[in-house]
């Protein structure tokens, strides 16, 4: 299997007044390409600083992460900004959609920077059929459910299809039901080759992940132990 994230020795401090806060102490993390991970621990641990320091949505204190084999740490904004676009879809547990746009357009927005250059528009209705939403791309935001939003917001994450989705606590803000058809579709991702992973407090999403990792005291701990 390759190796799609590592994390050596990753460490993250925040500046709290004169006094430097520790919250990650040293992290050693490698996933391997098409892994469905979860990262469980308390409120507060670090869930999802770790997952902006592997996603380059902010910069280690100290450690590296690497992307493909590649080092991130030195890059520049730009070429950050740039390896977000080609190589990792976001999901939050708030939706960050457009709020003005439809649930198609919503999408469209975003795969106009796909790899040809060109909006597939049946791409797109197959995507939101995917999730369930066929019925709805006309729909903006604030006409879907809860459910219906998260699942638009994990279409838009992988409109572009990028080789990793981050998800930081994707189902916190759904009932069971809705967090099962979420959880369901992150798992038909990762059976189609999507590496994920997902960040949350609750044990019962964690169990739909292959692996799972629990973060507590600034370390990350129950590796693969074979
Ligand atoms: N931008 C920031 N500035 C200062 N402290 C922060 C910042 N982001 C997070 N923290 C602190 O770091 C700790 C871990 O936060 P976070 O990564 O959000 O944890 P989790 O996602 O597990 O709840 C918390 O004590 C939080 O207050
Ligand atoms: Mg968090």
């Amino acid at each position: 299997m390759k190796q799609i994230i590592e994390a050596v020795d990753l460490r993250k401090s925040y500046v709290k007044g004169r006094e430097e806060v520790p919250v990650l102490k040293g992290i050693n993390l490698t996933v391997e390409e098409g892994e469905f991970m979860a990262v469980v621990g308390p409120s507060g641990s670090g869930k999802s600083t770790l997952l902006y320091l592997l996603g380059a949505l902010a910069r280690p204190t100290a450690g590296k992460v690497t992307i493909e084999g590649k080092d991130i740490t030195s890059l520049s904004e730009r070429e950050l900004a740039q390896l977000r676009r080609q190589k990792i879809g976001f999901v939050f547990q708030r939706f960050n959609l457009f709020g003005a746009l439809s649930a198609y357009d919503n999408l469209e927005i975003l795969s106009d920077i796909s790899r040809d250059g060109t909006v597939n528009r049946e791409e797109i209705k197959e995507l939101l059929a995917k999730v369930g939403l066929r019925e709805k791309l006309k729909f903006k935001p604030r006409e879907l459910s809860m459910g219906e939003e998260q699942r638009l917001a994990i279409a838009r994450a992988v409109v572009r299809r990028p080789a990793i989705i981050l998800a930081d606590e994707p189902t916190g803000n759904l009932d069971w039901d809705n967090a099962q058809i979420v959880l369901e579709l992150f798992q038909s991702l990762n059976e189609a080759g999507q590496t994920i992973i997902m960040v949350t407090h609750n044990p019962q999403a964690a169990a739909y992940a292959s692996r799972v990792l629990r973060l507590t005291d600034g370390r990350l701990f129950g590796q693969k132990e074979d």
